[in-house]
């Protein structure tokens, strides 16, 4: 018998895929699937997620519906809540059908093949590794036994500022020596400034900053599956690159210098500023810096954290969830293996649910019971339900003492006469959204000159 040629080959393998968009062709005809963008054919709606999802994420609900549904690929659809009613079917009362996570290049590369608690799929490990988490890190006991480990972690830093009086500083820089997580799990500091740090600070930064840019970045090969090992974008070389610098226990180290960095400049205004610093002077005083336990009596704080996390949350896009089985959303199909994206983002610009959304307005969260623990759907900084981040409580402490202490100690004014319409806003989109010029602030004492030689 003659051996069949290539073209043989290339016949049966076109004709196969023939049959397969067939098929899918005449069973997409037959369901209700969610309203968005007119796919193309093979790449769908890569073009709408692409060049960022900032794209997306930035389209009103009104205009776009409670779903954007991105048919990109051949093989899985993508669909993006943008609605909080969306949100609470997805992170709640369907959460068992999306607990899962996709298989994405960033959780191949940058964790060791999926080997961490974010990008590991629904299963024993998961669940194993979650429950460690919650029992061992997270506890209420545990958080308050290693409350010194913050406070010296945050001293450390004020003590640096203060050096620093009068000088452009650019606060992302001394946030990120901040050393909670590694002190906490590792009883150790990750870096310092001796020669016998694994990392000096400066590569570190960068080592994290590509860390958050890859997860969030949309890398082409995960929604084309075939042109994957193409690497069109460079990503995945990127990748493999950080992995192999990364050790394993730095994830989650700089969950906090971004945010903690934009009340910075959402808050140069000198009311909001006045607001705080009259709520610190009068709960506080003068005399010392503030404590975890002072938050609860600081609702005007606690209000600038919320609103700093509505405008600028650390994920903007919820990590991907994977429907599980087919199934009914809002009379709408999804289909099993559809990549589930939350725009948490576009829900915090949502005007039906926000009164001048775009406005940086603490105030909005006086005297109403909103919280970023996952029971509001309007404000998921840390996501909610089974997926929802473990580390929320540890993350929420850090970010409210470090900011009260900031305003507290400190006045915070722009370098050389600068106003704040000549801030560059631009944003760097990943996992989280940097800007992309850093912001420069000068500092000066507010309190009793005892308080910082202490
Ligand atoms: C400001 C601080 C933080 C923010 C805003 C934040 C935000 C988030 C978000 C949005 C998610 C995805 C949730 C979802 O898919 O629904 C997440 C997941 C996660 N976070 Fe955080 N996080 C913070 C701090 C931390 C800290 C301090 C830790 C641990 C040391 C941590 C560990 C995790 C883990 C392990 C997951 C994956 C959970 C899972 O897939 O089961 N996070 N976080």
């Amino acid at each position: 018998m003659e051996t069949p040629t290539w073209t043989a080959y290339a016949a049966a393998c076109l004709a196969t895929l023939s049959l397969f968009l067939l098929t899918k062709y005449l069973r997409q005809r037959k369901l209700n699937l969610p309203p968005g963008p007119k796919p193309w054919p093979i790449i769908g709606n890569l073009t709408s997620l692409a060049p960022s999802l900032t794209a997306l994420s930035t389209n009103s609900p009104s205009s776009m519906g409670p779903f954007c549904n991105s048919a990109s690929g051949l093989f899985f659809a993508v669909v993006v809540g943008l609605s909080a009613e969306m949100a609470k079917v997805f992170l709640k009362s369907m959460d068992f059908n999306f607990v899962d996570r996709p298989k994405m290049a960033a959780g191949k590369y940058t964790t060791y093949n999926y080997s961490n608690i974010t990008w590991s799929s629904y299963g024993p490990y998961w669940r194993q590794a979650r429950k460690m988490c919650l029992m061992e890190l997270f506890t209420a006991k545990r958080l308050e036994s290693l409350e010194y480990i913050r406070t010296e972690e945050l001293q450390s830093l004020l003590h640096d500022l203060y050096n620093l009086t009068g000088k452009p500083i650019l606060l992302k820089d001394y946030l990120m020596k901040i050393e909670i997580i590694s002190r906490m799990v590792l009883g150790k500091r990750y870096l310092d400034e001796s020669k016998n740090s694994i990392v000096t600070p400066e590569e570190f930064k960068k080592m994290l900053d590509e860390l958050f840019l890859l997860n969030g970045v949309l890398n082409i090969g995960d929604y084309i599956p075939w042109i994957d090992f193409m690497d069109l974008q460079g990503y995945v070389k990127r990748m493999k690159v950080l992995s192999n610098k990364f050790d394993r226990e730095t994830w989650s180290q700089g969950f906090h210098p971004g945010l903690v960095g934009w009340w910075n400049r959402e808050f140069s205004s000198d009311r909001g500023m006045h607001k705080a610093t009259e709520e610190l002077d009068r709960v506080i005083g003068q005399n010392r810096w503030v404590q975890e336990k002072d938050i609860p009596n600081l609702p005007y704080i606690e209000a600038i954290v919320k609103e700093t996390m509505r405008l600028h949350p650390v994920a903007p896009m919820l990590t991907p969830r994977l429907c599980g089985e087919d199934c009914k959303v809002a009379g709408y199909d999804i289909l099993k293996g559809t990549r589930v994206l939350v725009s948490v983002w576009t829900i915090a610009r949502d005007p039906t649910l926000w009164d001048e959304p775009e406005a940086f307005k603490p105030e909005r969260f006086l005297g109403n019971s909103i919280d970023v623990k996952g029971h509001n759907f309007e404000l998921l900084p840390f996501g909610a339900g089974r997926r929802m981040c473990p580390g929320y409580n540890l993350g929420l402490k850090v970010i409210q003492a470090s900011l009260a202490n900031l305003l507290h100690g400190f006045k915070w004014s722009l370098p050389d006469n600068m106003t704040p319409e000549d801030l560059n806003m631009e944003e760097i989109f990943g996992l989280s959204i940097p800007k992309k010029i850093p912001l420069a602030a000068v500092i000066k004492p507010r309190l009793a000159p005892n308080v910082y030689s202490a």
